[in-house]
């Protein structure tokens, strides 16, 4: 890491993030979910250093994301349904947990047999990996169980004085982390709701996913699975309608639509009602009313439909830690 921190970095370009990681540096990076903490995924002192930034246990491994279909298969096994599935969503918002190749070490896959990938969409995303020409391992650019970031500030904010770089791509376009598929049970399972519909990937592969598995022993819960996670500090409430709010209430509350009459202190996911955009703000509203809140904040549910479905899925796991 240089002596220069990062906030007081100008504009980090492609070439000059390809440098750092191809050095074994780590970064934050753009992609259309959510901001990636970025490394070689090749590089295990690299990969090590992610752990460290994030506070991010060992048993969780990493996505590594690929920016064509060459380097797919350089990391991983892909079969029939894997290809259609790459074919039909990729590059995109799908993570596909499949057979590892030797390539991707332990520190990446926790020692699992299997790795999770992904052909990301976002242009300088795409470019970085292309520039390195190497695997790109990235979790979410936040501490370990907090808000995941969609902006650039957001990464500099939280871990800016541990990491060497951020590249700002601008805000994030879906703003929810992507769907992951586990590719090797039978049935398919969703382990993460995200942008890319289940029902989608149902449709495209003519056969039924299990959308809500259990724990299942013999495979790790991705933390998207973990009761509590994405967890602003301050106490969030969940509610459909307004008037499970209490009539006293001070706090924030954030609708998932505008109300005709916004009284004071609202706030709403989406200007008409559109799950697209609940899922682009619903991180960097609850941030910015993480940072101000006095009295915690209730936010209302998103019709479970599309990616409503992870934003509800979010949603519920940054409210359960009040509820224990
Ligand atoms: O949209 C996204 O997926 C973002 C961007 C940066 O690509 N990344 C992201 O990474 O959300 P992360 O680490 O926050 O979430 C990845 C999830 C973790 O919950 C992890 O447990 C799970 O994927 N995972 C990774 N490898 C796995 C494997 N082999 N088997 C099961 N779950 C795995
Ligand atoms: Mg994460």
């Amino acid at each position: 890491m240089g002596d220069t921190k990062p906030h007081s970095r100008p504009q980090c370009d492609i070439n000059a993030a390809a440098d750092f990681i191809l050095s074994g540096g780590i970064g934050g990076v753009p992609t259309e979910t959510v901001y990636g903490l970025a490394a070689d995924a090749t590089n295990e002192t690299a990969v090590r250093k992610i752990f460290a930034a994030k506070g991010r246990p060992f048993i969780d491994p990493l996505i590594v994301h690929v920016s064509d279909m060459a380097m797919a298969e350089s990391v991983a096994k892909f079969n029939k349904d894997a290809r259609l599935l790459a074919e039909k969503f990729w590059p995109g918002p799908l993570t596909m947990i499949l057979p590892r190749k030797k390539i991707v070490g332990d520190i990446v896959t926790a020692g699992l047999d299997t790795v999770a990938v992904r052909m990301p969409s976002h242009p300088i995303m795409r470019e970085l990996i292309k520039t390195a020409g190497k695997p790109i391992a990235a979790p979410s650019a936040n501490p370990f169980g907090y808000v995941s970031p969609t902006k650039a500030e957001h990464v500099r904010e939280q871990l800016g004085d541990k990491i060497d770089f951020v590249l700002d791509g601008g805000e994030c376009k879906c703003g929810v982390e992507s769907t992951i598929v586990l590719m090797t049970s039978a049935p398919k399972k969703l382990l993460r709701p995200g942008p890319v519909d289940a029902l989608e990937i149902e449709k495209a592969l003519g056969e039924e996913i299990d959308k809500s598995p259990k724990k299942n022993e013999a495979h790790p819960q991705a933390p998207g699975m973990l009761k509590t996670h994405y967890s602003p500090k301050s106490r969030l409430t969940l509610f459909d309608s307004e008037s499970e709010i209490p009539a006293d209430f001070q706090g924030e509350i954030i609708f998932f639509k505008r109300p005709d009459s916004p009284r004071k202190n609202s706030y709403w996911l989406s200007e008409s009602g559109d799950v697209k955009d609940a899922a682009r703000n619903l991180f960097a509203l609850l941030r910015a009313l993480d940072k101000t809140s006095k009295f915690g904040f209730y936010c209302q549910r998103a019709p479970n439909v599309g990616v409503g479905v992870a934003v509800n899925d979010r949603l519920s796991r940054a409210e359960t830690k009040f509820d224990k």
